[in-house]
């Protein structure tokens, strides 16, 4: 079989190694793709939002399976054009789409079908929203309506910060229509976990729980990135939270969806809070998280074409997951200056010293090859992931082996994955 992917960073290098093994697969192509996955995937220059291109690429090479990466091709409508030409996509529609397209989409279904998440207003009007920051409790959170990058999403400490974000929004327009409309709700306090499941749009297999780092540095300290690592297992999450997040969260919304006649078939990533009171919703994504993925795959023994072909034919309910029980981290290595300005074209150096380790993965994000040598291009360059026999030991070892790596101006988190640093309280 031919597979193409869409996307072009770490997740989807991931999503490539995992494909990969699969005795199904022939030959993968990846729609853009980056240099550090050509060993495994053949490139091919399309854009991943340019989905009406790949629709035709992908029916001209006779693609038998598309699986695709980031929320923008998805929203756009990727997957209806795919099935309009009779091509087999993995991923959800683009009416199911918008849970991730439009928070006030996601928040109206939530509310309706009675799910935990934090009360919401919605606002078209700045001036209006202003007047509703005076009477507001603060911290509170606002969130630009539409796809913002991972940045559209402001928790105010007080009103100051909270008029400063609703003028950049809505009057400066940084995320341009994205923000013509946008939800202000309660912060919610707590530990932020990811749980993504596969839904054929009646079943649902979850898979295991992961935890990303968004903030840039040590502590949860600065802005935020789409992510600086990420770990697998949860020591946190026991018996009882596991069965809450299941009944309170998983099951009403996969139902919600099916009532509202979503039919979201694909991978459903949540975005949640352990708060005092249970679980809540912050957000869905209608795709695989980035850097999750990047844990969570290595400890998936499945063979995942079949669990990307079960969920496509609605025939879920036959997948049993099974999980290595090993744990998983991956520590991300930016360029220093991301999420902000940063420099690229710096020659990664040490690669070639890690490439042959067992327990080692390394996914490339934002690389270039040129000659026999790797550049960084981007914001996000390398993701170290590294199976051990805890947490601790897993993020140890992924240490020792990011040493080995060299490239000016590179930064990377150095709390990833610990039970004893960093914000996390096990
Ligand atoms: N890990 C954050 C995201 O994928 O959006």
């Amino acid at each position: 079989m031919n597979v193409l992917v869409i996307g072009n960073g770490g997740r989807e290098h991931a999503l490539i190694w995992k494909i990969y093994q699969s005795e199904k697969v022939d030959k993968i192509y990846v729609a853009p793709g980056n240099d550090g996955m050509t060993d495994l995937a053949e490139r091919i220059d399309i854009a991943a939002a340019d989905i009406y291109t790949l629709a035709d690429w992908a029916k001209e090479h006779k693609i038998d399976l598309t699986v695709v990466g980031p929320e923008k091709p998805l929203v756009k409508g990727i997957v209806n054009e795919f099935e309009k030409r009779g091509l087999k996509i993995f991923g959800p529609n683009k009416l199911a789409a918008r849970v991730e397209g439009s928070k006030v989409f996601a928040k109206n279904i939530l509310k309706k079908h009675r799910i935990p998440t934090a009360e919401f207003e919605v606002f078209t009007e700045p001036e209006l929203a202003m007047e509703f920051l005076k009477e507001a409790e603060y911290p509170l959170v606002i969130k630009a309506e539409g796809l913002a990058f991972g940045k559209g999403v402001v928790i105010a400490t007080n009103i100051g910060q909270a008029e400063e974000a609703i003028t950049r929004i809505m009057e400066d327009k940084v995320f341009g229509d994205a923000g013509s409309r946008i939800v202000i709700e309660n912060f919610l306090e707590g530990e932020e976990i990811s749980v993504m499941v596969f839904t054929d749009g009646k079943n649902f297999v979850p898979l295991e729980f992961a935890q990303d780092h968004k903030a840039v540095f040590d502590g949860d300290e600065g802005p935020n990135t789409g992510g600086m690592g990420s770990y697998s297992p949860l020591p946190y999450i026991d018996e009882k939270s596991d069965k809450e997040i299941k009944n309170k969260i998983l099951k009403p919304a996969i139902e919600a969806f099916n009532e509202e006649g979503l039919n979201y078939k694909g991978i459903l990533y949540i975005n949640m809070i352990m708060t005092e009171m249970g679980p809540e919703v912050l957000d869905f994504n209608a795709r695989f998280g980035d850097p999750e993925t990047q844990v969570i795959l290595p400890r998936m023994e499945n063979d995942i074409i079949d669990v990307f072909e079960k969920t496509i034919d609605e025939r879920l309910s036959e997948i049993t997951i099974n999980w290595d029980s090993r744990a998983a981290v991956c520590v991300i290595l930016t360029s220093a200056g991301y999420p902000l300005t940063f420099d690229t074209g710096k020659e990664i150096k040490g690669l070639d010293k890690i490439n042959r380790i067992d327990n080692l993965l390394v996914f490339h994000a934002g690389t270039t090859k040129i000659g026999d040598k790797y550049y960084t291009a981007g914001g996000r360059v390398l993701g170290l992931t590294v199976l051990g026999e805890s947490l601790d030991d897993a993020a140890n070892q992924a240490y020792k082996y990011i040493e080995e790596i060299y490239f000016e101006d590179m930064h990377f988190r150095t709390d990833i994955g610990y039970s004893n640093r960093g914000s996390i309280n096990y």
